[in-house]
């Protein structure tokens, strides 16, 4: 059982008039999604400078391919969890309500949540690195290896639409983080050790705009001693009881 949560985020949550959640990899951990730090991270096994930039891709653009293939058969195997299914009710709740969220793997959308800022890409999206064309799961050329752009003439390299280690936020997306981060009443952050920038500057960017901040994570983070609530625990139990509680509330 977990103890009542603290009658301050409930008052927080009624009087605000927007609210922003940020997101990382721990929120999709109870799905079966491995998160990138920790004992069983993906960076323990596998060395991002080899697989996670431009350079690698462009070195061994199977290999990549094949790890990011890897990952999306993965994602594509499990489902949203009450933690994701908690925060489509949250959108649906309150007026103004933004997901920003550093995960590639989709699932909140699949949850249900609409208005969300994906600041490093989607796993499920691919492009041309030549001409640019969109190419989701269901439209890739299978070629066996990295795929080639079918378009006339073109025949480019086809890349995972996920930001790698050394490359630019996409810069709408970035915007509508700062602005909502800039804008929020109360601030979620959610599952996410908060050490990659420029991502991880959006918390205390919220709170020194004014937002009461909580973070929800088992363990603590850089960011805990700067949160105004510190929630300790798995969100696919935080995240309903709090958006119960909100529902309750009103
Ligand atoms: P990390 O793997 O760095 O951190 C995951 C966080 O989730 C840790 O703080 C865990 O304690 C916490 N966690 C684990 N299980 C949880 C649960 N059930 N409920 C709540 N929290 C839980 O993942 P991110 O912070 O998302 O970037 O990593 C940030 C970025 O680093 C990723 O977007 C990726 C990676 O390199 C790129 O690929 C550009």
């Amino acid at each position: 059982m977990n103890s009542p949560l603290p009658e301050t985020l409930l008052s927080r949550l009624l009087g605000a008039e927007r609210i922003t959640v940020f997101t990382g990899a721990g929120v999709s951990a109870e799905s079966g999604v491995p998160t990138f730090r920790g004992n069983e991270g993906l960076w323990k096994k596998f060395k991002p400078e080899e697989l996670a930039n431009l350079s690698a891709f462009m070195k061994n653009p199977d290999l990549v391919w094949e790890w990011y293939e890897a990952r999306r058969r993965i994602i594509g195997s499990v489902q949203p969890n009450a933690g994701h299914r908690a925060l489509a009710d949250m959108e649906r709740l309150v007026s103004s309500c933004t997901l920003i969220t550093q995960n590639v793997d989709n699932l909140h959308r699949r949850a249900g949540s609409r208005n969300v800022v994906e600041l490093h890409g989607n796993i499920e999206r691919n492009y041309c690195l030549a001409c640019g064309a969109v190419y989701t799961g269901a439209d890739l050329p299978h070629t066996g290896g990295v795929p080639r752009c079918s378009r006339a003439g073109c025949n480019g390299l086809i890349r995972p639409d996920v930001v790698w280690f050394g490359e630019m936020l996409p810069e709408d997306e970035w915007e509508g983080a700062v602005r909502a981060s800039a804008s929020a009443d109360v601030f979620f952050s959610v599952g996410t050790s908060a050490v990659v920038y420029p991502a991880a500057s959006l918390p205390m960017m919220a709170k020194q705009q004014g937002a009461w901040l909580v973070e929800i994570n088992p363990e603590q983070t850089t960011l805990t001693p700067s949160a105004d609530l510190f929630l300790q625990g798995l969100s696919g139990e935080l995240l309903p009881s709090s958006v119960n509680a909100l529902k309750e509330g009103r």
